[in-house]
């Protein structure tokens, strides 16, 4: 019983209380103690916290002043004052949520030694550029949310990933590599729709779900989905294609979806 109200004044109340004394930390210049919190392999913050936790970044609030630190996950949504580029993150994060703030640039510095991170969620930030390697050093990322920045190229991508979105972006064609995704062989859900593209990058195998819709895609070919020298192959996985708003007559193209198992959803004239 102590040890679950210990936790639940860690996990819960220090953030709380925190966030009514972020002021006077700040402007006494005090160390303040969230700083200081690890988290242990389940995410639970543990009692002996040691000072590398939070590598602060000179003239920078602590992140988990400015942010909710939480079992692991780190929740910096429409921070004010304004968040101009990704926080200094607590060790052991798994999930950064940072929606709604005003990021620019992702550097390869900002997500280096970061091997436990699983989730980021960058959506409605102002990213304009991400460095090539920025997402490379993160073996077990799984999800992550570009949506609704300013993007028009995309860095390369970790294997392991499992969502993708940047839909709501700048993407051109040119900014794309044609095999970026082909080698994702966990990739089940892409959401590529509202951009600029003008055709579709290889899919791998793995892939779900595929939305490209509200983009300038005039043409697919056999091979777009299926195998144009193989009647015999079935794309089974993927059971959602998404190609409606783009200039396209998907009824001119009947021969590149027949290994699907349902027609993409379109404009069929
Ligand atoms: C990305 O964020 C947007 C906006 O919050 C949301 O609608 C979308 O589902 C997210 N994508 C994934 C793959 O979770
Ligand atoms: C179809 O083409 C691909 C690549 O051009 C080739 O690797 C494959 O063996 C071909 N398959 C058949 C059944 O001809
Ligand atoms: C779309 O393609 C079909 C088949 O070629 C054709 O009959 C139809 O007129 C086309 N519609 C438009 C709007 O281009």
């Amino acid at each position: 019983m102590k040890q679950l109200t210990t936790l639940i004044f860690a996990t819960v109340m220090v953030p709380w209380i925190m966030s009514f004394t972020v002021k006077d930390e700040y402007m006494e210049a005090k160390k303040p103690k969230i700083d200081t919190v690890n988290y242990d392999h389940d995410g639970f913050p543990q009692d002996s916290g040691t000072d590398q936790a939070v590598a602060r970044k000179p003239n920078e609030l602590p992140t988990c002043l400015l942010c909710v630190c939480l079992s692991g996950s780190v929740y910096c949504e429409e921070v004010s004052p304004e968040m101009t580029a990704v926080p200094a993150l607590p060790k052991e994060t798994a999930y950064l949520y940072a929606r709604f703030n005003k990021i620019r640039k992702i550097s390869n510095r900002d997500f280096a030694d970061m091997a436990t991170l699983r989730r980021i969620d960058l959506t409605g930030n102002s990213i304009s550029e991400i460095e090539d390697g920025a997402f490379l050093k993160l073996p077990n990322l799984e999800e992550l949310n570009l949506s609704q920045n300013r993007l028009t190229k995309l860095p390369a991508l970790p294997t392991k990933l499992h969502f993708f979105d940047a839909s709501f972006n700048r993407l051109k064609t040119q900014g794309v590599k044609a095999t970026a995704f082909k080698k994702l062989t966990k990739l089940a859900y892409l959401y590529l729709g509202n951009n600029e593209l003008t055709a579709v990058p290889q899919l791998p195998e793995s892939l779900h779900v595929v939305y490209l819709n509200n983009n300038k895609i005039s043409t697919i070919t056999d091979e777009t989905f299926c195998k144009g020298n193989n009647s015999y192959y079935i794309r089974s996985q993927l059971d959602e294609v998404r190609l409606n708003e783009n200039p396209i007559n998907l009824s001119e193209n009947p021969n590149s979806f027949i290994c699907l198992l349902s027609l993409p959803i379109g404009w069929y004239k």
